[in-house]
């Protein structure tokens, strides 16, 4: 029942053109438009990591986390639904749809979608991004990271650690300006790969369900190439380049047409788990981000 990465997200958007332009222009992903009018991405040999769909809101709908084998996604199912939560089993198509083959869909106790999948559809389409990004790390450490919702941030921690095998990287605790108070809790969790963390829970609700995303790239020079695109193109860059304390990954954040930011990244730590201790961070960055840092 160990989640492996973090394969796809899906986002509904009330104007999928702003995404594909977005998506393209300014973050060098493959667009991949969908006879629905909306929009997928692509980031590397995957049919997509990135689901626009065009809908009535604009929200982050769910996240679509890879187990390794048809046991595994099997287990997990049966753990959510043994822990009481509703369990939704995908069609063939649903999952023809979501190139996996088998599919199923579920809510955190904060209420955050997961889509759980086994199985990758491969179309061996080579990745070419329209901007010259010369790749994103993903393979096996997924497709990067997502920050969430969690009001009921304990309850949600404990969903992801024991029924789907996640594990605690690093807390930290974002104050909110009021004396006396602990701050807000923010928990980052791995899944089975190196990745610092996949998922980070941020104890708050959020208009739009989603904190940010993270999209990492292999060289410092597509970070910095991005940055100069957000400027040619009008993106607006939310939060300054900066190094982060605690996954060590040099970043910009990018507005996105959701509300939401896209975090650019590069360098982040790959963690070997055998012998990492989980830490708590007493500051953001290491340097820069001067927006999260109190200018
Ligand atoms: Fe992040």
């Amino acid at each position: 029942m160990t989640v492996s990465s973090l394969g796809y997200i899906v986002i509904e958007s009330k104007d999928p053109a702003a995404w594909r332009n977005f998506g393209a222009d300014v973050l060098g992903l493959m667009a991949v438009d969908t006879p629905d009018g909306g929009v997928r991405f692509r980031m590397d040999d995957r049919p997509f990591r990135i689901a626009i769909v065009p809908g009535q809101e604009d929200r982050f709908f769910a996240a679509g986390w890879e187990l390794p084998s048809r046991e595994a996604f099997d287990a997990a199912v049966k753990a959510v639904a043994e822990s009481g939560a509703a369990v939704e089993h995908g069609s063939k198509e649903e999952a023809a749809d979501r190139k996996v083959r088998a599919l199923a869909r579920c809510q955190d106790p904060s209420g955050n979608r997961l889509e759980l999948y086994e199985g990758r559809v491969q179309d061996y389409t080579p990745f070419v991004s329209p901007t010259g990004v010369s790749g994103f790390v993903t393979g096996n450490m997924g497709m990067g990271h997502v920050v969430l919702p969690a009001p009921k941030v304990e309850e949600t921690r404990a969903f992801y650690k024991t029924l789907l095998g996640f594990g605690d990287t690093d807390e930290m605790r974002v104050p909110i300006g009021v004396p006396d108070h602990p701050g807000l809790a923010l928990y980052f969790l791995h899944c089975d790969n190196p990745r610092h963390h996949s998922v980070a829970l941020f104890e708050a609700e959020i208009p739009g369900g989603l904190v940010h995303l993270m999209l990492e790239v292999e060289k410092l020079d597509d970070l910095g190439r991005c940055i100069d695109r957000c400027k040619r193109q009008g993106a607006t860059i939310a939060i300054n380049m900066g190094r982060h304390s605690n996954d060590k990954m040099v970043s910009s954040y990018i507005k996105s047409p959701s509300g939401f930011d896209v975090e650019y990244g590069w360098d982040a730590w790959q963690v070997d788990w055998t012998d990492y201790v989980p830490t708590k961070s007493e500051i953001f960055s290491l340097w820069g981000h001067p927006e999260m840092n109190g200018g």
